[in-house]
């Protein structure tokens, strides 16, 4: 809202576009450095790769976890200067090359699968590796979003470490660090707690593990109802559970809790049409645009930016452009009764997984991304 007129004046210059607020950024990743038993912090670049955001964070202390080539590739051209050391490689089901590239350029690699190791055996003789692990259950705020238990392709099941451990020392490499990312908007405080001790153990039966990494997965409030994460109890579980394992270095590798709350997606209304008693308005931008509503049904509050305070409201269908009837961006919201076409429209929350999952189906354009700094 402090934002209001500087961002009307963006919209002006085109819509859909993303902006991202900076000192937001900021402000949340320092709370993270904040947190005293964390050794080591990475942010998942998936969630938003904007190079302002990876500048910005690499200068607050973070490392980066890629999980692609191209993203590797993307971080060294925004970042020529960074270490190799700072950079996760956290694959799943990746191509022979995108592990030669990652090798090639000495960033930390994790693998979750023994079949990797007994089919690339020269790719991964002589190696520090990360692996993965699926504590056997998932959790996040959608089924789409859950990376562990049976179910899910991610992860070297438990029962199989003591394999993958083999496997490794026959081919002279060494396990340095254990990971698991069990999904991502997860509610409970005590997940992380918990999988950081379950992994402590873990990494102690290996012998050469000096880094437990818990993942990403912290949520954000996406609407008023929602509480805000308890960062202070989540600092307090991990504080008790990293006296108890005081050998192992901890590691976080978080996305959407960084940048989620910095964006908002800007665009303008197209068309005002009621039908059979549903008002809806429609926006230039759509599920092309910003995928999470289509994709998990996702929450994200909707404002007439243009119309601001003291309007009559009115339930109104938020809609965009797709020729699908998934392209919804929230039902029966209140809108100011006179929203019209030409009002820029605001949605919230759009930091995280909004631009990088954006696509040009039925050949719409891509959204333009700003910076607020
Ligand atoms: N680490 C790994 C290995 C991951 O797979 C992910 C996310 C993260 C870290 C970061 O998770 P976060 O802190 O952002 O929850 N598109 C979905 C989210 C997909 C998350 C994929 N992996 C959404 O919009 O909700």
């Amino acid at each position: 809202r402090g934002q209001r007129a500087h961002l009307l004046q963006l919209a002006d210059a085109g819509t859909p576009r993303y902006v991202y607020h900076l000192p937001t950024v900021r402000a949340r990743a320092r709370a993270l450095a904040a947190i005293k038993p964390i050794d080591q912090r990475y942010y998942a670049i998936k969630a938003n790769s904007h190079p302002a955001i990876l500048q910005l964070l690499e200068a607050e202390g973070f490392g980066l976890e890629c999980v692609s080539h191209g993203e590797l590739k993307h971080v060294f051209q925004h970042l020529p200067e960074l270490s190799p050391k700072r950079v996760l490689f956290t694959p799943s089901f990746c191509p022979r090359s995108d592990y030669e590239a990652a090798f090639a350029l000495g960033v930390t690699v994790t693998v979750d699968n023994v079949e990797a190791l007994q089919r690339w055996p020269d790719l991964f003789r002589n190696r520090e590796l990360w692996l993965r692990v699926d504590l056997g259950r998932g959790e996040g705020h959608h089924a789409k979003v859950r990376t562990g238990g049976k179910d899910s392709k991610f992860g070297l099941p438990i029962a199989r470490v003591d394999e993958f451990v083999r496997a490794a020392t026959d081919l002279g490499s060494r396990v340095v660090g254990l990971h698991a990312h069990l999904g991502s908007g997860v509610e409970t405080a005590q997940h992380w707690r918990l999988m950081c001790d379950e992994l402590a153990g873990f990494a102690r039966r290996i012998g050469s593990v000096h880094t437990i990494d818990i993942g990403g997965g912290l949520p954000i409030p996406y609407s008023a109802e929602d509480e805000p994460f308890d960062l202070d109890a989540w600092a307090e579980g991990l504080a008790e559970v990293k006296a108890l394992h005081p050998a192992f270095r901890l590691a976080i590798e978080p996305g959407r809790y960084l940048v989620a709350e910095s964006g908002v997606l800007l665009s303008h209304a197209t068309q005002v049409v009621e039908k059979d008693g549903v008002r809806r308005v429609g926006l230039d931008a759509g599920m092309n645009t910003l995928m999470r509503p289509a994709l998990y049904d996702a929450w994200h509050d909707i404002e007439n930016l243009s119309r601001q305070g003291g309007y009559a409201e009115a339930a109104f269908d938020v809609v965009g452009p797709i020729c699908e009837s998934s392209d919804v961006f929230g039902k029966r919201r209140k809108l100011p009764v006179s929203t019209a076409p030409d009002d820029v429209m605001l949605i919230a929350d759009a930091g995280a997984y909004g631009y990088v999952m954006s696509n040009t189906y039925n050949q719409r354009a891509m959204p333009r991304e700003d910076v607020i700094e």
